[in-house]
């Protein structure tokens, strides 16, 4: 077998960069580890940036999220025992859209499968080749046949524990942070209980309260580093909430919990995010706190930029963007790490007896939430930038 650009990994960063590949006419293989149900049932994460919702729609994905998903203009800010709410869409025109990722991976596995070019699910023992040569290659195993795709690059996107990253980490510097406590994410049968997102900055610790559909409720809750899932039975979850909420007239009836898991909260990047012809895109490169909701949105612009460089280099022989790739990709990165990193500062509860910590976070939640400039310089944040290149 033998393709242009061979990429690992059919999580939103490369499906999105096969979709891209695949209207620009450029030959692409995705080779992915897990089954096609699996990779459609995994539910993630859910608010989609403008500029993401672009770049769906631009390349034929964006039909679905246009009818389905849920329009936001508004976040609500719950602490000191009374609710503030900050509307984005009056400070910057823009809105968000709550929309699942695996929804996205639905969206783009059906466009796939409509065109000619492979999408191999089930991969076994999938390694990567001769990166730094000319003649870079994959090989696995599938339908029971060792396979070796040839190809002229290589695109890891197999997310934070694959393989492409640490075939060149000798080559690339890590920076990394992880929080003092993790959040209990739960997907639950309930409508939602406010129109908006509501952060709840608790004395206690965060409760973060948003949607997937009018019927399914996604929560998230801070809880210590070594929580374990068999002590939060769904009576624990739902008084948890309603106590970190207290001071809101809503009643939570917790509905069916339909699944839920401990999340390690971490930033983690590496750079650069390439080296000779491995390029490297999504959590495979790096990780954000989800309390920004960053990270599908950053798969997807590591894919955009990715693509047009691809484009370039196929349509007139240069390589200059293919070789800038990173340096462009990390201003994004660093940009969304820091924004999600000071949203964890905020929010979440630190051990601190002596209370300086939360006095601080109060003041900046007031600056945030008062009349100056900080409001809409967070809401600008929140909604995110435009795709770096506008037009597939
Ligand atoms: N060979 C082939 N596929 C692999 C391998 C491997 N050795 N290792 C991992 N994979 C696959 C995984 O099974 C998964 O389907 O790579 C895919 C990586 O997908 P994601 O983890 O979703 O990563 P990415 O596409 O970068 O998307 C990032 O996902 O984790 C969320 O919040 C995160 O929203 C962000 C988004």
């Amino acid at each position: 077998m033998r393709t242009k650009v061979a990429i690992i990994g059919a999580g939103p960063a490369g499906l999105m960069l096969g979709q891209l590949l695949s209207l620009m006419n450029i030959s692409n293989v995705i080779v992915e580890s897990r089954s096609r149900s699996y990779v459609e049932g995994r539910s993630r994460a859910g608010q989609i940036t403008p500029a993401t919702v672009r770049i769906l729609t631009e390349s034929g994905v964006g039909s679905r999220i246009h009818t389905e998903g849920m329009v936001h203009s508004a976040l609500q800010f719950h602490y000191d025992g009374a609710t503030r709410e900050l509307d984005f869409q009056a400070l910057t025109g823009n809105t968000v859209t709550i929309y699942g990722q695996q929804e996205i991976i639905k969206d783009l596995i059906a466009a796939r499968l409509k065109t000619d070019h492979p999408l191999l699910f089930d991969a076994v023992d999938v390694q990567i080749h001769d990166t730094n040569g000319s003649a870079p290659s994959v090989s696995f195993r599938h339908d029971n046949n060792h396979q070796t795709l040839e190809c002229d690059f290589i695109v890891g996107c197999d997310g934070f524990h694959g393989i492409c990253r640490p075939h060149i980490a000798d080559d690339l510097t890590f920076f990394s942070h992880t929080y003092p406590f993790t959040w209990l994410a739960v997907l639950a049968e309930m409508s939602p209980i406010s129109r908006d997102v509501i952060f709840s900055s608790h004395d206690t610790g965060l409760a973060l309260f948003t949607m997937r559909s009018p019927s399914v409720s996604r929560i998230y809750l801070q809880c210590s580093p070594d929580a374990d899932l068999n002590e939060w039975p769904a009576s624990r979850i739902w008084d948890l909430l309603q106590s970190r909420i207290e001071g809101r007239p809503e009643k939570v009836n917790g509905g069916a919990i339909i699944e839920k898991s401990i999340v390690q909260l971490r930033s983690f990047v590496a750079e650069k995010m390439q080296k000779g012809r491995l390029f490297l895109a999504g959590d495979a490169a790096h990780i954000v706190p989800p309390s920004a909701a960053k990270g599908l949105n950053l798969a997807v612009s590591d894919a955009n930029i990715l693509a047009q460089a691809f484009k370039r280099f196929y349509a007139s022989d240069k390589e200059d963007l293919l070789l800038s790739y990173s340096d462009i990709a990390l201003k994004q990165v660093w940009k969304d790490v820091q924004f999600s990193h000071w949203m964890a500062m905020l929010l979440h509860r630190f051990d601190d007896n002596s209370g300086f910590h939360r006095r601080l976070q109060m003041s900046e939640l007031d600056r945030i939430l008062g009349p100056g400039p900080a409001a809409r310089n967070f809401a600008e944040l929140w909604v995110g930038d435009p795709p770096y290149v506008a037009s597939i």
